[in-house]
């Protein structure tokens, strides 16, 4: 398949994470899991594995990937852990050290986190400071993990004062992205995931943009190909800025494209569930856009092409998309902005927004008007329903 300015011309290959020492490869295929034993293998200088999942993948996968490493001659043991975003915190990730210093590691032992970006975020950060740093492996199991949060070393836990405030950038050695796992997938989170996929094409490549429009309905229904390609082509641009710029000193911000409006949306429901992390994101997508229209950078072409997609695939773009959009009658503008600057991408008390001048042509921006954005949020949350 063609159709992104991103180099996979080799879609079997595994993608390289060029970080030098701490470089790996991200392979997507199928099967990857029940094959995975010899690929982890490879990487190992102990024989011992952990693995941390949660209980709803743990009775899907665990077996499959147990046996793979018993398969390989690798020692192994697994840790579960609720299913869910409450499970991202200080007791569980403080549980889950003890029991992996009582499972008598050593650092030469290796961690498997197999889950989606819960799991992922949470072991990885085990990981990271356990014994000041043992290796881990990657093996998302949703599509928002596969395509995002497994790839590029962010690690963490939540904090009563907000999502992802407590971490460490922490490299993987290996990404195992498993297609076969997005067939257990319950619709709504397949959709959210496909939110982030959509975001690469926003940000530099509105040739990979043309082709979802055309072929994102046979994403998010199942067809492996289609989700090979989109998997694929996320996972390099991915790659290629977090090779760029590692920790965020720069032009991986634009991998924020729609989260600063979309944290506030998702910080404004108090994470009750209302929204999904990708809706959050769908939504602050088409904010971006919007507001990117308002201040006179970008066409309203591009910003209904934007919303038209994320509609047609399902994901909500307005405020009164949200399945309990009465829950937001009280939002205000104000109350929205307090949560952007308390955002952990504000910087020097200035909020950072990713800003659009075409599908496919986004920059990072430190100087937004606060009245502007007041002005801006007002009318959208007048215009909700
Ligand atoms: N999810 C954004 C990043 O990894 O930088």
């Amino acid at each position: 398949m063609t159709g992104s300015k991103t180099d996979i011309s080799n879609a079997d290959a595994p993608l390289h994470v060029e970080l030098g020492a701490r470089s790996y490869d991200i392979v997507i295929g199928q099967g990857l899991i029940a094959d995975a034993g010899g690929r982890i293998g490879a990487l190992m200088t102990g024989s011992r594995a952990v693995i941390v999942t949660d209980d709803n993948v743990g009775p899907l996968y665990l077996p499959r990937l147990q046996e793979s490493l018993s398969a390989a001659a690798i020692q192994h043991a697994s840790i579960t852990v609720p299913a869910g975003e409450k499970t991202k915190d200080f007791n569980h990730l403080q549980k889950l050290t003890d029991e992996l210093l009582a499972a008598r590691i050593d650092r030469s032992t290796l961690l498997i986190a197999l889950g989606g970006g819960v799991i992922g975020d949470l072991a990885g950060f085990a990981a990271a400071i356990t014994m000041r740093g043992i290796d881990f492996v990657q093996v998302p199991t949703t599509l928002l993990a596969q395509v995002d949060s497994s790839v590029g070393g962010k690690t963490g836990i939540n904090s009563a004062r907000g999502k992802n405030l407590i971490g460490a950038f922490h490299q993987p050695r290996l990404v195992l992205a498993d297609l076969e796992c997005l067939d257990s997938l319950p619709r709504r989170q397949l959709l959210a995931g496909y939110a982030e996929i959509i975001k690469y094409g926003l940000i530099n490549d509105p040739q990979f943009f043309d082709w979802l429009e055309i072929n994102g309905g046979a994403v998010t229904d199942g067809d492996k190909a289609a989700q090979h390609h989109a998997v694929l082509t996320s996972c390099a641009a991915k790659a290629a800025i977090v090779a760029a710029d590692e920790r965020e000193s720069g032009v991986r911000a634009l991998l924020n494209l729609g989260h600063t409006f979309g944290h506030a949306l998702e910080a404004e429901t108090g994470y009750d569930g209302t929204l999904l992390h990708g809706e959050a994101v769908a939504m602050g997508m088409t904010l971006a856009y919007d507001f990117s229209q308002t201040l006179g950078l970008c066409s309203g072409r591009d910003c209904e092409r934007v919303r038209s997609h994320l509609n047609a695939i399902g994901l909500p773009t307005k405020l009164g998309d949200l399945a309990a959009a009465s829950s937001t009658a009280g939002w205000t503008a104000d109350a929205l902005i307090t949560h952007m600057a308390l955002d952990k991408k504000a910087e020097n008390g200035k909020m950072v927004f990713v800003l659009a001048r075409a599908i496919g042509d986004c920059f990072i921006n430190r100087d937004v008007s606060i009245d502007q954005l007041r002005a801006f949020l007002t009318n959208a949350l007048t215009e909700k329903n």
